[in-house]
């Protein structure tokens, strides 16, 4: 959570850092701020709100300095306000900071006792004043160095001196950081993607690193305060992508083209003139792995959760899966022959990072499936697996949930097959349907009117639940996810058959229940659970797929029917309609779809 950025060039740098803080925004856009350094003097302006509130408030085109630091936040210590709004400053030093300062109170009490003032509620400002106390007696190497080792918790840095007219420091722990090369400058940044439009020349600090960043030189230390070499890796870079296009949200636009990502991602993987998988440089034997843990966050988790299914229909290796943030501070017991799969589409979020690395220290095998390929997750994993669906702003998660559970079901169908546990004529009917997958995702994505007019009656309620058994239960917990996150109104998955042991109590005359009944072998006692809903006055919206035989049931309030495939790819044309319903809630509503408040797209806190 919470975006930097920093520039040091020859030239006046406010304007840059307010597009790149917009850029930023899909990290934390409660509030924002930047401070610029002209003439030995620090000029700080922070706002509540989004980067245009700063604009309205401030006139940034001539805030002067040709070196400056900016900041989007996700609040974690003080509310959103303009005061706890970064930089944080001090007499001569100021910071943008990303992540959480878990000793600051301590910290904060010992900086007092030294005379520090303090202005804000945050965390952060413990890191200006502790810099501020070390520069007393240290070079700014040395106190740097220090100051990194008194901080408990995690961070990504920017820092500006008063008195050093050309130079940000950046550190990083636990947070992401990039350095970025431009001619006649260079750039401190969260991700490449907000320093693409400057450069696609990129360095990624690793753990405990910090770099000197000046217009004209970038040096690197570890976290001895040693200086060292990194590598500059060349991005490719397709600006197009990052448009909305004629699109009035990126949901929207991310929704729409699904079935060009799923086309992408399938041609990767999938070699259609040897009906075979390419999942190449694979570094395990097969008969290395005998179980699998799947661990994410969010929709992540969801993907997680529906690989479970699948990896128990097509092979018979043990699977558990994990939320992130419950698995990192368990007792686990390592297993040496089981594989860990990382699912992330940021490849950044704090929980994710954690588990793996708690991994890695106990030298397991670790793969990654994540859309951000040059992401701490996927970097630090043992093999990663890109889901290749381009860059995702909404923070809603929509075609990178359909990209993740697209190679989680490659990667299962090659490891079912490598295993021999799939017949081979199976096999090559499996990857035949697969292919054919992006066409019927296409026709399944033109249900706009109904749902636009459905939706009134979700935003109306007191609360909706979503039902389905087998492969559609993952799917009924991520639709009613987006449409929490997006509508605000309250929303329930539940696996169907669990009804009756409480959640029925929930139903009432008018309630609205989605009910994902597609025709595979739990449709009956589907249809069954559906009955018991309609039978308590629920209005249920029934998603099936398209079939010769008619639905045998009363009183179903809306149906949608999605296109006909093999079960196993009916999650992803069900997950079409949920994604459609939450986006069209929230614009009756009138909401900040691509922004939902309190939410922030790459979660770098824990
Ligand atoms: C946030 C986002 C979700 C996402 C989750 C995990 O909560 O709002 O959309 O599913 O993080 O993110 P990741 O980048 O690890 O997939």
């Amino acid at each position: 959570m919470c975006g930097i950025i920093g520039i040091s060039s020859n030239k006046s740098v406010s304007a840059n850092i307010v597009n790149s803080l917009k850029k930023l925004e899909y990290r934390g856009y409660d509030s924002v701020g930047l401070a610029t350094l002209s003439d030995g003097v620090i000029n700080e302006v922070k706002s509540e709100g989004r980067v245009n509130s700063l604009e309205q408030n401030f006139d940034i085109k001539n805030l002067k300095g040709n070196i400056g630091i900016g900041h989007v936040r996700w609040a974690t210590h003080g509310v959103p306000n303009s005061i706890n709004a970064h930089p944080h400053s001090s007499h001569n030093v100021s910071v943008v900071h990303n992540g959480i300062i878990e000793n600051s109170t301590i910290l904060k009490k010992f900086l007092i006792n030294k005379g520090h003032n303090f202005k804000s509620q945050t965390d952060t400002e413990v890191i200006v004043h502790l810099i501020t106390e070390n520069l007393k007696t240290l070079e700014l190497e040395e106190a740097i160095t220090k100051t990194l080792k008194q901080l408990h918790g995690s961070f990504a840095l920017g820092i500006v001196f008063k008195d050093i007219p050309d130079l940000i420091v950046g550190a990083r722990r636990g947070s992401p950081l990039a350095v970025g090369y431009g001619p006649n400058e260079n750039y401190l940044g969260s991700d490449s993607y907000a320093l693409k439009a400057m450069t696609n020349k990129i360095t990624y600090l690793d753990e405990g690193e910090f770099c000197l960043v000046k217009k004209d030189q970038v040096l690197f230390f570890n976290e001895e305060g040693k200086k060292i070499n990194k590598k500059i890796l060349e991005l490719s870079s397709n600006e197009a992508n990052y448009d909305k296009g004629d699109f009035k949200h990126f949901m929207a636009k991310e929704i729409e083209e699904q079935p060009t990502t799923i086309k992408t991602c399938i041609k990767e993987y999938v070699d259609s003139l040897n009906k075979d998988i390419n999942i190449l440089n694979f570094p395990w034997k097969i008969n290395e792995i005998k179980s699998i843990t799947l661990i994410g966050c969010g929709t992540a988790y969801h993907s997680c959760l529906l690989a479970k299914y699948w990896f128990e229909e097509l092979t018979t290796l043990d699977v558990t899966i994990d939320i992130a943030s419950e698995f990192r501070y368990r007792k686990n017991r390592f297993k040496k022959d089981a594989l860990y799969i990382f699912v992330s589409q940021s490849g950044e979020t704090a929980d994710t990072y954690a588990a793996l690395d708690l991994c890695n220290k106990n030298k397991m095998k670790t793969c990654s499936i994540v859309n951000v390929i040059e992401s701490s997750i996927a970097r630090d994993s043992n093999f990663v697996l890109p889901i290749h669906c381009g860059p995702e702003i909404g923070v809603a998660s929509t075609k990178a949930f359909l990209g993740q559970i697209l190679v989680l079901y490659i990667l299962i169908l090659k490891l079912s097959s490598l295993r021999n546990e799939i017949d081979i004529k199976l096999y090559h009917k499996k990857l035949k349907d697969l292919i054919s997958l992006p066409s019927l995702v296409e026709k399944t994505l033109p249900h706009d009117n109904d749902i636009q007019a459905i939706s009134p009656t979700f935003n109306e309620a007191k609360g909706s639940m979503f039902l389905g058994r087998g492969f559609s239960y993952p799917i009924a917990l991520e639709g009613a996810l987006k449409l929490k996150e997006l509508s605000y109104v309250h929303a329930e998955g539940y696996p169907a058959g669990e009804m009756k042991h409480g959640p029925l109590a929930l139903i009432e005359e008018g309630m609205p229940v989605v009910v994902l009944a597609p025709r595979d072998d739990y449709y009956k006692k589907t249809i069954s659970n559906m009955q018991e809903v309609i039978a308590r006055g629920a209005k249920v919206l029934l998603i099936t797929n398209k079939s010769k035989d008619e639905v045998v049931s009363e009183n179903i309030w809306e149906t949608i029917e999605v296109e006909n495939t093999n079960n196993d790819l009916l999650p992803f044309l069900l997950t079409i309609p949920l994604q459609k319903l939450a986006y069209y809630s929230a614009l009756k509503k009138g909401y900040d779809i691509d922004k939902p408040r309190n939410l922030a797209k790459s979660v770098t806190v824990e």
